[in-house]
């Protein structure tokens, strides 16, 4: 099956595509599908930001789209950045993402707790308007200093629970098997065979 990612980050693409592509799918970007724009993400939840990505694309192309919006939560700030995890300094979207990540250590300084959860959903959009969706989540906690040049966004100051390494130390490969966006892409497998009419 085809499938368009309606994403231009090129980080986020090469994840969803190696996870897809080990699932069966066959994957493009939406700038490979000659979609050459921008979605404003006006939701104010991941669910709702995935659908207008994926909406964008499937209108532009008559073809099926999936798309992602991922965040991350963290306890000790009540959920933030949550939503406007990719604009989260005043900077907002000019802000990169050792920027982003560095505001986030400077407003934890004061907090022990440092538990926070990656949060991914995903919304796979047909041309017939049918919709199969699915969330999935990477628990752990902020480390007090970033480590790690692997994976992108706040990998280096992400550590999984289980693990003693950062996301950004882990490696592509255990990223692709334990991260939000790995649960989130399995669960969606398993809702598309659902809806497909074959739960195997
Ligand atoms: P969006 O899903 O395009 O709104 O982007 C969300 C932001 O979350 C990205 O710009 C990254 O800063 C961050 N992010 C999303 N996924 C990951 C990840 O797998 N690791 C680290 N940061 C991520």
């Amino acid at each position: 099956m085809k499938l368009i990612v309606a994403s231009n980050n090129k980080d986020k693409i090469a994840e969803i595509k190696a996870i897809l592509s080990e699932m069966g799918f066959e994957v493009i970007s939406q700038s490979e599908a000659g979609c050459n724009f921008e979605v404003d993400e006006t939701g104010t939840t991941f669910a709702e930001n995935a659908y207008l990505k994926a909406a964008a694309v499937v209108n532009a192309t008559g073809e099926a789209a999936i798309a992602d919006d991922s965040g991350l939560m963290v306890d000790a700030l009540n959920g933030a950045p949550g939503v406007n995890t990719a604009r989260y300094t005043p900077a907002g979207h000019e802000a990169t993402y050792k920027e982003n990540y560095e505001y986030l250590l400077h407003n934890m300084e004061q907090f022990d707790d440092r538990k926070a959860r990656f949060v991914t959903d995903i919304c796979c959009l047909f041309p017939n308007g049918d919709m199969v969706c699915s969330e999935g989540e990477c628990r752990g906690q902020i480390t007090r200093a970033p480590v790690g040049d692997g994976g992108f966004g706040y990998d280096p100051v992400f550590m999984p629970d289980g693990y003693e390494q950062t996301m950004a130390q882990l490696g592509t490969e255990v990223k692709n098997r334990i991260s939000h966006r790995a649960n989130a892409l399995k669960e969606f497998r398993k809702k598309l065979r659902e809806y497909n009419g074959t739960d195997k």
